[in-house]
């Protein structure tokens, strides 16, 4: 069953069904995060229960989330722009697993933002 409703329990389904297709991911996506995170379960499931309380502090305004998502993402080594749109493609196919089509739209469109916004600011100094 779709959650019409976002809520804890489905922000954890869909960090374990986008994960997962990062972790296999083999268009370069999936060697960037393997090479950040690690390869181990633990690893992932650390990452996963991180981003989970960043989405809920974002979707649900609770939750302990405290980082600097833009430096985080600053700081990676270099990556090619084109990345953003297959992530973006990953978490669309998620949310659409995960949710009924109103929050399926509604957090895409916050990620669609985000990612605006890192990619802003990653490659601000390059012609394109
Ligand atoms: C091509 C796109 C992206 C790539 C390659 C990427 C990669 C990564 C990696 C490797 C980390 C872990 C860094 C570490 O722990 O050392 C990370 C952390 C994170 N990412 Fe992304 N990411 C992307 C897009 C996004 C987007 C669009 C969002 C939000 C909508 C996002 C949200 C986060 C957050 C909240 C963290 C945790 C930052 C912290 O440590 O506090 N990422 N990302």
């Amino acid at each position: 069953m779709k959650n019409q409703e976002i809520t804890i329990e489905a922000i954890g389904k869909l960090m374990d069904v986008f994960y997962t297709k990062i972790r296999n991911d083999k268009n370069g996506l999936g060697d960037l995060f393997n090479s950040q995170i690690g390869t181990s379960d633990e690893e992932w499931e650390h990452h996963k229960a991180k981003i989970a309380s960043f989405w809920e502090g974002m979707l649900l305004g609770s939750g302990n989330y405290s980082g600097q998502p833009l430096k985080t993402h600053i700081d990676l080594p270099p990556f090619p722009q084109e990345f953003f749109a297959l992530w973006l493609s990953l978490f669309e196919e998620s949310l659409n697993v995960v949710f009924t089509e109103g929050p399926a739209k509604a957090i895409l469109t916050r990620a669609q933002m985000i990612a605006q916004r890192f990619q802003s600011m990653i490659y601000m100094h390059q012609q394109s």
